[in-house]
Formats: structure tokens, sequence, C-alpha cells
């Protein structure tokens, strides 16, 4: 029977011009009646919480056939209205105890998710619909205590009150709910409030449910010590009580072994991660974020035979290294161990993770060399490996990754030169060397990948002209503080994205003109800084026009012809340095005029007059 309802409704919900064909029975008339009624209770409003457009209600004609309307189902015997989805219809309004939807007793499956009911209290007629399978009031604004009569739904194999966040819980009626709806597989109640609930009585609000597949209890609002930790869920898959104030140690989840996904991140747990988390040989999904947890990340749980995403990101984790355990089998797809303080050489295994997409190991204190891994790891999209202590050469299987979007190796001691060509790269999006020691010929492929949006080369010794550029869609390049030589290129004139340019802290030389800057109009940031060798030219009669540049920054450069600038736009001026350029006499009144300028930072022989400097 619920097949066929969930195939009907699929039907409806997907291909609404085939309903006709699942309606050549006739509606009830007294529910065709309450639907109407129901319907005209309300009014509608702009919701953007939902994609699709809300149309089913507008099929609702009083006197057609109500088991045609799209969003209802009809009993093919009875013609009594068993389903109704009204989910991201775009209704607003109170749900009163009269309302009519309460004489729709047949119901078996109700979806109002997604609307705004604001001021609506859960009342206790929605205890009355005792056929009810499937219940979703997800999203819906509703307030107020859940009633105790919840309890009598006690068929229920579905549950989503989602997002209701003053929608508050007492400890007896949830209880009481999971006692007596003994086949409830899926208990959504994330974003609800159950900080009247004890987390000690957790185990014991839970521990009769056998039929659970999917418990979900983020941001619900517990919090508190939970000592009785013990969560005895046979039949669990989905476990996510991610984001509460949950302190004590990582529950026992030894008799919960049928789990799949288990989110338990931005709680406060304490404590190692415990030995029994490796005999939950079916996870495929771990998720830790920012807790407190501390020790050495077990070997068992690298071994997990299916585990393909595992994070635990921003914890306390403090031993020497990663196991180096990872096996030919496994099906890692992302893995994060960012933010701790794991020590000790990168393992070699991880030339096993075939299937790795994401990798992030940044912010930790791996140190020693990057090891050669990377020939096997086609499908790396992301790998971050930055704030380490790493040092060495790049190895050189990193160059022929062609999937790679996303690489930050910044804030290490990598050394040496990149090599002259490389065969990958041609989906990377992000390259970010920064703060590193890396030296040699400045790496021209750097400035002609086609994808490339973010170049940071910044803090490192590179040496050499700045190559032509054409990876033109660059909107953010720095290759401040390095020992770049010779002109600045004028292909960088054609990168019309970018946003942020920074050449300062080089020896860049010749003779630019600045109007040649104004050709990139998104310009918000640029820092020419510190290059002893360039001429910047000011022409005089230019209308200069820089739409949103925000900082400015022209110290040590040979500035010529600035004070001649008579026209210049800069709106949106906040930062302005020009200190160190031996510029002598008034500061231009244009620039004094900038009502944005916070701060001006130049020489104590240039004369000013308005107030609002810093020198
Ligand atoms: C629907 O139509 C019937 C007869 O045409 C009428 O009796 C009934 O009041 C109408 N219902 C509503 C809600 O307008
Ligand atoms: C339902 O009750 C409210 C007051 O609680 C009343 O204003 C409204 O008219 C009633 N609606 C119906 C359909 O009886
Ligand atoms: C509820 O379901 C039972 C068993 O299927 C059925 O006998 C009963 O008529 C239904 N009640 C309503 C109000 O539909
Ligand atoms: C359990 O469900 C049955 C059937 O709906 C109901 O009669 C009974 O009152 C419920 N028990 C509790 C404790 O809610
Ligand atoms: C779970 O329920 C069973 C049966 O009522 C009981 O024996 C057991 O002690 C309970 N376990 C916990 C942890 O409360
Ligand atoms: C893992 O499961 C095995 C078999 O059920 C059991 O003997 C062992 O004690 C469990 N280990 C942990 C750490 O819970
Ligand atoms: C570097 O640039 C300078 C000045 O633009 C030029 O004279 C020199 O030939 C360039 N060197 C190389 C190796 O391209
Ligand atoms: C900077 O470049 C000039 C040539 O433009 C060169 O003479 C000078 O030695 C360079 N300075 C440094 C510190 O590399
Ligand atoms: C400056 O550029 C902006 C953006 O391109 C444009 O909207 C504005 O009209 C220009 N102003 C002047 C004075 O040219």
């Amino acid at each position: 029977m619920r097949l066929f309802i969930l195939y009907v409704h699929i039907l409806l919900f997907i291909f609404p011009s085939f309903s006709t064909s699942s309606s050549n029975f006739l509606c009830n008339p007294q529910d065709s009646n309450d639907l109407i009624q129901f319907k005209s209770s309300l009014t509608t409003y702009t919701n953007y919480a939902c994609q699709e457009q809300p149309q089913k209600t507008a099929t609702w004609k009083n006197g057609t056939n109500c088991c045609s309307w799209h969003g209802v189902t009809c009993d093919t015997v009875s013609g009594h209205v068993i389903g109704l989805n009204l989910g991201c219809e775009s209704l607003q309004g109170n749900i009163s105890p009269n309302s009519t939807l309460f004489h729709l007793s047949h119901l078996q499956s109700l979806s109002l998710s997604y609307n705004d009911f604001f001021g609506t209290h859960f009342h206790s007629k929605f205890g009355g619909f005792r056929n009810l399978t499937h219940l979703d009031l997800s999203s819906c604004n509703f307030q107020g205590e859940v009633p105790p009569q919840i309890s009598h739904l006690s068929k229920l194999t579905s549950l989503h009150l989602s997002k209701n966040d003053q929608l508050s819980w007492k400890e007896s009626t949830l209880k009481s709910l999971v006692q007596n709806a003994t086949v409830l597989e899926e208990l959504y109640l994330d974003e609800t409030d159950m900080s009247s609930i004890d987390p000690n009585s957790l185990n014991l609000i839970f521990n009769q449910s056998s039929s659970l597949t999917s418990l979900n209890l983020q941001r619900s609002g517990l919090s508190g010590n939970w000592k009785n930790n013990i969560l005895c869920l046979p039949s669990i898959q989905d476990l996510d009580m991610s984001i509460n104030d949950l302190e004590g140690q990582l529950p026992d989840l030894s008799c919960s072994t049928s789990l799949r996904i288990l989110d338990l991140s931005y709680c406060l747990f304490k404590g190692p991660i415990p030995l029994s988390f490796s005999n939950l040989t079916y996870l495929t999904s771990l998720s830790l974020v920012e807790n407190k947890l501390i020790g050495s990340i077990p070997s068992s749980l690298l071994t997990l035979p299916h585990l393909t995403f595992l994070s635990l990101k921003d914890n306390l984790f403090i031993s020497g290294q990663i196991p180096n355990v990872f096996p030919k089998s496994n099906r890692f797809q992302q893995l994060d161990l960012s933010g701790n303080k794991i020590g000790g050489e990168l393992p070699k295994s991880l030339s096993n993770l075939q299937h790795l997409i994401n990798l992030d190991l940044s912010s930790n204190s791996f140190s020693g060399q990057i090891p050669d891994v990377f020939d096997g790891l086609t499908k790396l999209q992301e790998l971050r490996l930055g704030y380490n202590r790493l040092e060495g050469q790049i190895p050189p299987s990193l160059y022929s990754l062609s999937q790679l979007n996303y690489l930050d190796f910044s804030y290490n001691k990598l050394k040496g030169p990149l090599p002259d060509e490389i065969s990958g790269f041609q989906n990377l999006g992000y390259l970010f060397l920064s703060n590193n020691l890396l030296n040699g010929k400045f790496p021209s492929w750097c400035l002609s990948l086609p994808s490339l949006g973010m170049l940071d080369l910044s803090n490192n010794q590179f040496t050499g002209n700045i190559s032509v550029i054409s990876s033109y869609s660059l909107y953010y390049l720095k290759l401040c503080s390095n020992k770049l030589q010779g002109d600045i290129p004028e292909s960088i004139f054609n990168l019309v994205s970018l946003t942020t340019l920074c050449l300062s802290s080089n020896n860049l030389s010749g003779f630019v003109n600045f109007q040649h800057f104004s050709k990139l109009q998104k310009l918000d940031t640029l820092s020419l800084s510190r290059n002893s060798q360039l001429s910047l030219n000011f022409e005089s009669n230019v209308n200069y026009n820089f739409s949103i540049l925000s900082t400015l920054e022209l110290s040590s450069v040979g500035l010529i012809g600035f004070s001649k600038l008579s026209s210049g736009k800069f709106p949106g001026l906040r930062y302005l340095d020009l200190s160190n350029n031996k510029l002598f006499g008034r500061l231009p009144n244009w620039l004094l005029g900038i009502d944005s300028l916070q701060y001006l930072c130049h020489d104590p022989t240039q004369i000013v007059t308005g107030a609002r400097t810093n020198t």
C-alpha cells in the first residue's frame, strides 16, 4: 500500500500532467470541500527558500474532481484523500484548531514543509491523523510545545519537523513518541528546540527503537555533560547530532553497528576517539569537525573498508604522525585532518588513495618532504597542505594532475625552483605557494594556466622577469616580495577581471604609464610599492577613472608628474601610500577631496592642508 502511495505521489509531483490517469475515481465531496476551505483560509507569499513555483493549489477548483488536483492523492476505492503534499507552496497563515485540514482523517501522508504558518501552535489535533505514515512539517514556522498527542501517530515511518526553531520538546513527549511509533524509520528534529531534554536521557528515549534508520538532532539546543553517552540504535544508518553543546566523551555506539553516516561535528566532545568506532565497519562518512578531541588518529579508523569521507578538522589531535596504513582497497574521496597538531612526515601510503578528490592536511605540524605520491591520485581536485613545516622540493608527480582545481602549499619551507614546463593543471583555478623559500626563475607556466583565477607566489625568492600572461580569468594576482626584475608585462593590462594586483617589494624596472591600470576597472587593490627602479608616470590632462579602487600602494616607486594629476577619479579610495617618493610641494586638492580616504601615508616633505591624514 505504501509503495503505491509513494508511486502516485511521485507521478503527481514530477509529471503533473499524468495525474488525471490516476483520478478516474471520484473524490469524496466532503474532502473536496475541506480542501477548498483549507486553501482559502491561507494566503500566499514569496518564498525564497523554494526553487519550484507554487502551482499545486492553482489546480484546486470547486466542482472538479479533487483526486485530479495537484498535491492530492485519493484512495482508489473510497475516494478519500489519503495524501496531501503542499511542500513549497508558499502558503502563509495560521492553521487554527478548527481548520478543515483536521477533517481529513484518512490522511496517510501529509507534507506542509517550507510554508509559513507563523504563530501557529503545533495543535494536538495533528495527533488525530491516526493513519499517518509520513508527516513532514519542516520549516513551517510552527511554535510552542510539541503536543503529547503526537505519540498517537503510531504508524509513522517518517517524521520531519526540521527547522522549526520555536518548536519545543518535552522529554516525556519524545519518549512516548519513539516508544509508540514502533515502525518509525526517519526522525528529523534538527533545528527544533530540545534544550529542555537532558542529554543523559537520550539513551532511555531511544533505547527501544530498533526501527530508526535516520536520526537528525542537528542544532537542536542539546547541551550539558553527556555522561550516560550510550546510544544503542541497532538499525541506525544516518545519525546527525552536530552543532550542539554536548560535552563529555564521544558517545558509545558499539551496538549501533549499522551506521553509514555519522556527524558529531561542532559539539564540545573531549577525549580520544573511542576504540569502538573501529567496529563501525559500514561507515561511509564520519565528521567530527570542531570538537576538543585529543590523542592520536587510530589506524583502525583509516582502514575502515567503506569510509569515503573523513573530517577531523579543528580538533586537538596531537599524534606524532598519520598512520602509514591506507590500504590499496580504500575508498576515500575526502580526507580532512586540518587544524590539528599532527606532526611527523606525510605517509607514503597516501599514494594508495586513488579515489581521493579532496585532501586537506593544512594547519598542522607536518615536517619533512612532501612524498612523491600523486601519480595515481588522478581524481584529486583540492589539495591543501598550507601552514605546516614541510620542506624540500615540490614532488614532480604533482604537476601532471589534470583535475586539480585548488592547490595550497603556502606557509611552509618549500625550496627550490619550480619546473620550466608542466603537463597538468589544465583545471587549476587556485594556486597558493606564498611564504615559502621557493627560488629560481619565475615559473612562466603559472601565468598561462587556462583556468587560473587566483595566484599567490608572494614572499618567495623567485628571480627573473614576469612572463607574458595568458591566464585571462585571473582576478587575484600576488607576486610581491620576490626578486623579480624587468618590466611589468603589457599583458597584465588585459586582465580585465583583476581585483587584486600586488607586485610590491621586487626589483621591477621600466617606465609605466599609470593610465594603463585604468583598463582594469574591477581593481580594488593595487600595490606597486618598493620597486625603486620603476618609473610611474602620471600624465596631466588625462581622466583617470578607478571606480572601485580602495587600496593604492605607491611607496618607494619613482612617481613622475604626480602633482600635475588634476582630474583623477578615485571615488572609493580608502588607503593611499605615497611615502618615500621624494615628492615635494602641496598634495593636490583632488586627493585631499576624496571623501572615502581613511589612511594617507606620505613624505614629511609633502605639504598637507587637510586634517584627515596619517603619516
Ligand atoms: C463548492 O460547490 C458546492 C456546489 O457547487 C457548494 O455547495 C459548496 O459550498 C462550494 N464550496 C466552497 C468551499 O465554495
Ligand atoms: C475558527 O476559529 C476562529 C477563532 O478561533 C474563528 O475566527 C474562525 O472563524 C473559525 N473558522 C472556522 C472555519 O470555523
Ligand atoms: C486507518 O487504517 C485502517 C487500517 O488500514 C483502516 O481500517 C481505517 O479505516 C483507516 N482509518 C481512516 C480514518 O482512514
Ligand atoms: C500509542 O498509539 C495508540 C494508537 O494510536 C494510541 O491509542 C495510544 O494512546 C498511544 N500511546 C501513547 C502513550 O501515546
Ligand atoms: C534498554 O531497555 C532494556 C529493556 O527495557 C533494558 O533492559 C536496558 O537496561 C535499557 N538500556 C539502557 C541503556 O537504558
Ligand atoms: C568490536 O566488535 C567485536 C565483535 O562484536 C567485539 O568483540 C569487540 O569487543 C568490539 N570492540 C570494541 C572496541 O568495541
Ligand atoms: C627581462 O626584461 C628586461 C627589461 O624588460 C629585458 O631587457 C630582458 O631581456 C628580459 N630578460 C629576459 C630573460 O627575458
Ligand atoms: C635591481 O635591478 C637592477 C637592474 O634593473 C640591478 O642593477 C640591481 O642590481 C638589482 N637589484 C637587486 C637587489 O637585485
Ligand atoms: C568610471 O567608470 C565607471 C565604471 O566603468 C563608469 O560607470 C563611470 O561612468 C566612469 N566615470 C567617468 C567619469 O568616466
